[in-house]
């Protein structure tokens, strides 16, 4: 077969040596992009007098059909054409004849490629955004239910001091809203137009970039040719954004997994979000979680191996560089699933107040309140915490807990102790009493799921 450029070619292409060179079979996902980008590049051929009316209409025709078409999903492709920028070409030229041919004026497949990938991370990166935006409302539900669900907070994964669950859960809000913010922020970087740099230098025609970019709802146009075709930083960044967020996504899904085990008992997850064991009948896995956690690693797969790829290439363009799309169009599909699912997850699954409730009122994590309480007493902070380390031993030895102590062992130990220290030990008075800025106290947490809410519209 006759290459497109085989002007400059004797020996004629073999398949097995085109079908390792060629993106087809995954690029093709950037169809409705191409045509797009194609659609805006001839009507700014034509209004430059670069194209004539007829011309351009003609090939805006042609390439709307093919655009029903592949939305139909009727297009055929072949890796004789290596990928969708010549596969669509070569279609439009069979339909329309050779006016197709006219379309590359003023173009290259370098910048053309990256005008179709600037177009699909911006609508992607806006659906990410606003699955983002509904997994923090799911949060913000579940939170409001829960605000005087009391639970044990851990340091080290040790009990630590009891904190409300509504809190728990709100740190996860805050962490994904630093999310979106920075896919927020990755799309002014994403929304700029590459069209128009030609292979690497420019063209000498007279085409209006400011225009094709506005037409595809770019918000500017690169400054530098060699810079439009041979980055792909808005590519890394979003995936960096992805990698930040998945690990979020798989530390919660690491506590949802561990609040499942019979050892903590916290969360029962719903049915649809969880498997049984082919041998053993007791099982309710955590599957879906535990999937999560999984996929983040090839989130992070995906953006050390472009970073790896771009590293040491000479500008501009290099073939190399094909190797970018498979990893970002994993990223999206791992993250966009991740999110569904974990906003499902959460939704669904039903919590052990009493459960919860229970493994505070059986240790020792008030041990911190009875500290606190000798300290708004006088004493110094390090006096009160040998104290109750004291006494904490104590109970140890007995095998009890600091609220089983009779009143007189508190006295004996400390005379700034008085009766009203069982309130102090109970773990719903320690929540309720965390009232500082960003604490878990329950008139805290609720002015933060207020601000929360605010933040995300709900109010
Ligand atoms: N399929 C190529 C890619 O994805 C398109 C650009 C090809 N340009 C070139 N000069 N070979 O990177």
């Amino acid at each position: 077969m006759k290459k497109l450029w085989g002007g400059r070619f004797t020996a004629s292409a073999e398949e097995w040596v085109d079908e390792f060179g060629a993106s087809i079979p995954f690029d093709q996902e950037l169809v409705l992009e191409d045509i797009k980008g194609s659609i805006a590049h001839a009507t700014m051929l034509s209004k430059c007098g670069i194209l004539t009316e007829k011309e351009a209409e003609t090939i805006i025709g042609g390439l709307k059909e093919l655009k029903e078409k592949a939305l139909k999903k009727q297009l055929e492709y072949s890796t004789k054409y290596e990928d969708i920028h010549l596969n669509i070409e070569h279609m439009l030229t069979e339909l329309i004849g050779p006016v197709g041919g006219k379309l590359h004026t003023g173009r290259s497949r370098n910048d053309q490629v990256a005008t179709d990938m600037h177009l699909y991370l911006s609508d992607q990166v806006a659906e990410i955004a606003a699955l983002l935006g509904e997994f923090q409302e799911t949060l913000i539900e579940k939170a409001g239910d829960h605000i005087e669900t009391v639970m044990p907070g851990y340091t080290h994964l040790q009990r630590a001091q009891p904190i409300s669950f509504a809190h728990h859960l709100m740190a996860y809000f805050w962490m994904l809203e630093r999310d979106k913010q920075r896919f927020t922020e990755v799309l002014k970087r994403i929304n700029i137009s590459p069209l128009g740099a030609g292979a690497l230098a420019g063209t000498t025609f007279p085409i209006d970039r400011e225009y094709s970019a506005e037409l595809l709802g770019f918000e500017g146009i690169y400054q530098n040719s060699l810079d439009a075709v041979s980055d792909r930083d808005f590519i890394l960044e979003f995936m960096s954004a992805s990698s930040i967020l998945m690990m979020h996504l798989s530390r919660f899904a690491e506590e949802i997994i561990l609040w499942s085990s019979q050892e903590f008992r916290f969360v029962e997850l719903d049915d649809t979000f969880a498997t049984g064991s082919s041998i053993m009948p007791q099982k309710k896995n955590p599957d879906m979680a535990e999937l999560i956690r999984g996929k983040t690693g090839r989130v992070y797969g995906g953006l050390m191996s472009l970073l790896t790829i771009l590293k040491g290439l000479p500008l501009a363009y290099n073939k190399d560089m094909q190797e970018d799309k498979e990893g970002m169009f994993d990223t999206v599909k791992t993250v966009k699933g991740s999110l569904k699912i974990f906003s499902g997850m959460v939704k669904t699954m039903t919590v052990n107040t009493d459960n919860m409730k229970a493994s505070v009122t059986k240790d020792f994590s008030n041990a911190t309140e009875l500290a606190d309480y000798l300290a708004a007493k006088g004493m110094p902070f390090r006096e009160a915490h040998e104290v109750v380390g004291k006494l904490v031993l104590d109970c140890i030895g007995k095998g009890c807990f600091l609220a089983d102590l009779p009143f007189e062992e508190f006295k004996a130990s400390s005379s700034l102790f008085e009766e009203d220290i069982y309130e102090a030990l109970d773990p719903y008075n320690a929540v309720a009493r965390r009232n500082s800025a960003g604490g878990t106290g329950f008139a805290e947490v609720e002015a933060q799921i207020q601000k929360a809410r605010l933040l995300t519209g709900l109010e």
